[in-house]
């Protein structure tokens, strides 16, 4: 009842925030720099953990958002909820939910609030609250216009595409010799196998959410996250291509032609969801069914449709992109500047899409688009961050240097204090530097810079969730431009030896098996001495096997395609670890102390998972002195009975002396990998606090001697502190965990691509079918635990065969996964990487064998 509660409180606040950002609204002009200023702290992009969610978690509580979220849509967040970290007021349906039966498009306040809604890549948190029953009304819907840009780009201005005959690149795929009969037909089974799962995944997905962005396969509803625009249809579309389901695609195409780009069930857009999911799924459904010889006109129109709106994201005066675009024509018309704070990957994972839609329509400006923000990517790396060659979490795309403008401000009023005073004209030089179009005055004033981190102070860096697709698109926007940019192998160059620096590790697991993983660094800015490392294990993070893969082949460094098959070993090792044989979402390990030579060391593991391991056994011997010496004081009582009353007290006072040292002992279990007690301290707390005292301890009140002593007590005595094996044997039952791991902070699967996309780069790179077999294993392992009667489902823990199925079947599942464990059984020349680049929604955009004649 305290939490209901709690979180009505939540919602009041969001209320009233609503309220104050909507007279915001009202009395500003500038309402889009305010917005723009507010981080968008919510998760985004593949690489971040799933989002906390604590006003909805108790949101029933609360009649005016009942209508729009059931406990299904739920449960994924709560159990996901890991981090706690994130705002609690951030509630899309809160706002949302406010306008639902009154609103319409041109009640443009009332959008506003949705600015501090974030939603998350593939994650579906802006999905929440958007299962809804077939027929049932929708939310309001943006409705989009033209409106004329604000900071165009001048003709003469736009970068073109590269020209010039493609660079003769390395071949990716290993050359495959013929295979005999008998590795044909076990091959054959499993694809055949893998079609299966498609099949049912998309039947179920056509009979209950056709036309909506995903399936609730527990349940046989659907979810809207993504704008409601057919997210996991278009997604799928080269899946269904590629696996020979001609017929389902035709009939996808008659909905994809239905769907109307200009009608949002979102106020905002998030436009690097949109960009992978959709854009990239219309133009490699396009390519991979023949292009323009294909026939289907019909994906490349509405895929122009997409990009044109799109295109007003990039409105701002450095052309740095809004990521959460904000498309109700009153607010598009508005100037504005990018965000003070966006994610990494959000920000450079748009390249390849719009690159590929330039080269299909001959227009410079999609390139151009995207080009711009390369090439600010560029000058930071340039410039340098405090990890050389690699960016930090969240970025600052304003543009605007505020150290400076805090700097010419505080000068300025200086100079009107003493306006006598000679500085005077340095001022005036410093407005000089001041650079402004008309439009751009209408915009706070601003020092113009580069990118630069979005946190002052503490800096993250990882091949993880939020900076992931902007380094593995390095490597394939090169490759997709022909190798005639030669910025993107530079970049991804300098990125590599950052990540071989600063971030690879070797795992410290049972088998010794030579793996690595990426870690994640945490530093104020001297890495060299404040580096603070997180040894993790992340889904999203097991891409980079194959980016190292395949960007080791067409650099030329071998050495790059060995660490790739070390860190898709990594994710192997993960997967076949746990009890269900799939790979938690984000869990810790131990490094090993040397890379070189790295053996399991069981004492070193066990003493991680106990920081109290030396007091342990000395607690132990104080306990069993002090309860011997009060058995020998109550002895000494029933011996003399003149001294009865004395000695009963000592016995009382060893009494507390006992419960003195298991307190102690308690706090000091407050372990810092998991930064909270334990299942057994807890255990142990409320014995402590709830039971009667342990037998041979019962404080006297009444002079009479103990009722209970047996010598067997010592054993069994429940107060006794646990030795060190007692205790990790416990913790690592209570909380599952498999050996090797020191925390599974994050248990959850929900059908990620990453582990088999990099086994399925392996596989095509080196030829060897110990992949296939390892992919084999993830396959049936996967079925087992996700399987529902309609489709595949996200399940709550990896770590218990009686998992739970979370009712959440992303996109990705038929996009992503579905496809790789496909292509690992198919032929190696379906979809051969020496033809084809994927993007990071498994979407392949063919590659450049002519000349670009634009
Ligand atoms: C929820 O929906 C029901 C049925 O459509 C309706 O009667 C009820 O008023 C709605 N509640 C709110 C708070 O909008
Ligand atoms: C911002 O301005 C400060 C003070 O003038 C300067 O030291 C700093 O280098 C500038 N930052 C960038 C990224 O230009
Ligand atoms: C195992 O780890 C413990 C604790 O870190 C260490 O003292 C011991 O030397 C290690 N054993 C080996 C064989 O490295
Ligand atoms: C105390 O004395 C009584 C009788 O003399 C005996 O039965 C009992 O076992 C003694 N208790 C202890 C703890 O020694």
């Amino acid at each position: 009842m305290f939490r209901l509660r709690k979180y009505r409180y939540y919602v009041f606040f969001a209320a009233i925030v609503v309220f104050l950002l909507y007279r915001v609204v009202q009395n500003s002009d500038e309402w889009e720099t305010v917005s723009a200023s507010i981080p968008h702290t919510g998760p985004s992009s593949k690489l971040r953990p799933p989002p906390a969610s604590n006003i909805v978690a108790d949101h029933r509580a609360d009649a005016f958002i009942e209508n729009f979220s059931t406990e299904d849509d739920d449960l994924p967040r709560k159990i996901l909820d890991n981090t706690g970290k994130e705002n609690p007021i951030k509630d899309p349906d809160v706002a949302t939910a406010q306008r639902a039966g009154t609103g319409h498009d041109d009640e443009v306040p009332l959008d506003s609030p949705t600015n501090l809604n974030v939603p998350d890549r593939k994650v579906g948190d802006g999905a929440h609250g958007a299962e809804s029953q077939p027929g049932k009304v929708a939310i309001t819907a943006t409705h989009w216009e033209k409106v004329p840009e604000n900071f165009p780009v001048p003709n003469s201005d736009i970068i073109p595409l590269p020209a010039g005959k493609p660079k003769t690149i390395p071949t990716i795929q290993y050359a495959f010799e013929k295979e005999s009969r008998k590795v044909k037909e076990i091959r054959e089974a499993r694809q055949q196998l893998v079609k299966a799962e498609m099949k049912r995944s998309w039947a179920g997905y056509w009979k209950y959410a056709k036309g909506h962005d995903e399936l609730s396969p527990v349940t046989g509803k659907f979810r809207d996250p993504f704008c409601g625009w057919a997210a996991t249809l278009v997604d799928s579309l080269d899946t269904l291509w590629i696996m020979g389901m001609k017929d389902e695609f035709e009939e996808a195409l008659v909905e994809v032609e239905k769907i109307d780009f200009t009608i949002g069930k979102r106020s905002e857009i998030p436009v690097f969801e949109t960009t992978i999911r959709y854009l990239g799924g219309l133009v490699a459904a396009y390519d991979i069914s023949g292009g323009h010889d294909g026939g289907y006109k019909i994906l490349l129109k509405k895929a122009r449709e997409l990009a044109e709106i799109l295109m007003g994201a990039f409105d701002t005066p450095n052309r740095m992109p809004l990521l959460y675009y904000n498309w109700n024509p009153h607010f598009a018309s508005q100037p504005k500047r990018a965000s003070s704070r966006a994610g990494v990957a959000e920000l450079g994972s748009l390249a390849m899409e719009f690159t590929r839609l330039a080269q299909i329509t001959n227009e410079n400006r999609y390139y151009d688009a995207v080009a711009r923000i390369t090439n600010a990517f560029y000058e930071w790396q340039e410039r340098g961050t405090s990890i050389p060659g690699i960016f930090p979490e969240n970025v600052d795309t304003t543009g605007c240097n505020r150290t400076a403008q805090n700097e010419l401000e505080a000068a300025r009023s200086a100079a009107e204090f003493e306006a006598y005073d000679e500085t005077e004209d340095d001022i005036f030089e410093d407005s000089d530097k001041i650079e402004r179009s008309a439009k751009e005055s209408i915009l706070p004033e601003c020092v113009s810079q580069g990118l630069t981190s979005a946190s002052w102070g503490v800096e993250q860096y990882s091949m993880g969730g939020s900076q992931d697709s902007t380094y593995e698109y390095f490597p394939k926007q090169w490759l997709l431009l022909g190798g005639l940019e030669p910025k993107y192998k530079e970049l991804h160059l300098k990125v590599t030896e950052a990540v071989k620096k600063w971030l690879l590790y070797r795992p410290m697991v049972p088998d010794d098996r030579d793996a690595l993983f990426s870690a994640k660094i945490t530093t104020r800015g001297e890495p060299e001495t404040d580096a603070n490392m997180q040894y993790e294990v992340t889904h999203l993070t097991c891409f980079i096997g194959g980016m190292f893969g395949m960007s080791g082949k067409i650099f030329e460094r071998p050495g790059d395609v060995e660490i790739g098959k070390k860190l898709t070993e990594g994710c192997v090792w993960a997967y076949e670890s746990t009890p269900t044989g799939i790979m938690p979402e984000g869990a810790l390990v131990l490094p090993c102390q040397d890379a070189n030579d790295c053996h399991w060391n069981m004492t070193r593991y066990m003493q991680n998972l106990d920081p109290s391991y030396e007091i342990r056994a000395l607690r132990i011997k104080e306990y069993d002195e002090k309860k011997a010496k009060a058995k020998a004081s109550r002895e000494e009582g029933n011996k003399s009975a003149r001294h009865l009353t004395s000695s009963a007290n000592k016995a009382g006072n060893a009494n507390d002396d006992d419960t003195e040292v298991q307190r102690s002992d308690l706090e000091d279990d407050e372990s810092p990998i998991l930064g909270q007690k334990t299942e057994v301290s807890r255990s142990l707390a409320s014995d402590l606090h709830d039971s009667d005292p342990a037998p041979g301890f019962t404080r006297s009140h009444n002079h009479q001697a103990p009722l209970h002593e047996d010598e067997d007590m010592v054993e069994e005595d429940p107060l006794r502190p646990l030795s060190h094996e007692e205790f990790v044997t416990q913790k690592m039952q209570n909380e599952n965990l498999p050996l090797g791991f020191v925390d599974v902070n994050s248990k959850a699967y929900i059908l990620r691509p990453e582990a088999i996309e990099s086994v399925w780069y392996m596989y095509r790179i080196t030829g060897d079918k110990h992949w296939q077999e390892k992919g084999w294993k993830m396959f049936e392992a996967i079925v087992r635990y996700t399987t529902t009667e309609i489709g595949n489902s996200a399940i709550t823990s990896v770590l218990a065969k009686d998992t739970t199925q979370l009712n959440e079947m992303e996109s990705f599942w038929t996009a992503e996964t579905l496809k790789y464990f496909y292509l690992l059984y198919s032929e190696p020349n379906v979809v051969s990487l020496d033809d084809w680049v994927l993007n990071t929604e498994a979407h392949p955009f063919k590659r450049p064998k002519t000349s670009f004649d634009i």
